[in-house]
């Protein structure tokens, strides 16, 4: 199997829409609170992409889906479709997934959100998914192999008595929205696709409070937990330099972990 690698103006290219879905990531932030519906959150997205980016929301149309951005609430895992009548409430969280087209060049990047005080229990899923995603990460370079990824995922979750989604995964990314590899994240060390500098792909871990098992529902899109209990999700588009990583959806509340390394 052969994957792409970016030349230097690709790279330069996935800079530019990674820091554009970043931007409307930390802007939507403001406007998370009891009482907004899932639909309102999807205008203000698909206005600020359109009208201030210049760029296009990648999910609209993408296969069928209707909207501009995904919105996941509690125990929907994935591919939440905003709606007219789902209000935001208090103790609520939600991954709000957002991808970019600019000059064909995608960004992909998801991130959770508590809507005023949320259980700790909830707040504990949402740190330790992006522990997870951090993990995987920070192993990326020249000649790891995606397995070891997976499997630091999968390690992480599991010594905090979660459990990995496998039905979803994270995946090349550039011109095409999603191509090879499959990140997944669960899986063995030593094994899978070798990492090369100039791979762009997603990490993006979707981690259950309860057991892994997934159904989605009869719109075709929206994957929940079997269990209906809480899942989360957090996702970064990353690139492979000649020693080791840089985040191209990178936000300052990413502080604490490095951009570049
Ligand atoms: N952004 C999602 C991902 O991380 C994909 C959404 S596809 C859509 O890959 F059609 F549901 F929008
Ligand atoms: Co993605
Ligand atoms: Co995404």
């Amino acid at each position: 199997m052969t994957h792409s690698i970016q030349t230097p103006e690709d790279i330069e290219g996935m800079r530019i829409a990674g820091r554009l879905a970043a931007d409307c990531l930390v802007m939507v932030g403001e406007h998370i609170k009891p009482g907004i519906t899932t639909a309102e959150l999807d205008r203000i997205c698909h206005n600020f992409i359109v009208n201030i980016q210049d760029a296009i929301p990648a999910p609209l149309n993408y296969r069928g889906f209707p909207k501009s951005i995904c919105t996941s609430i509690n125990h929907v895992v994935c591919h939440g479709i905003p709606n007219e009548n789902k209000e935001l409430k208090r103790g609520d969280i939600i991954n709000i997934d957002i991808t970019v087209i600019k000059n064909r060049y995608h960004g992909d990047t998801s991130k959770m959100f508590s809507v005023g005080d949320v259980k700790p229990f909830a707040e504990r899923l949402i740190r330790i998914t992006q522990e997870c995603m951090y993990r995987g990460i920070e192993l990326v370079k020249p000649g790891t192999q995606l397995g070891d990824i997976g499997h630091a995922i999968q390690a992480h979750a599991e010594n905090n008595y979660y459990s990995v989604v496998e039905e979803f995964c994270g995946h090349g990314i550039g011109k095409v929205f999603h191509e090879d590899p499959q990140v997944l994240h669960y899986g063995r060390p030593a094994t899978g696709v070798q990492l090369t500098e100039g791979m762009t792909f997603t990490i993006e871990p979707m981690i259950n409070q309860g057991r892994r098992h997934t159904r989605i529902l009869s719109d075709g899109w929206t994957a929940v937990t079997k269990d209906r209990k809480l899942s989360a999700q957090w996702e970064h588009t990353i690139l492979v330099t000649s020693s080791g990583y840089e985040i191209l959806t990178y936000r300052p509340e990413d502080e604490s972990f490095p951009r570049i390394s």
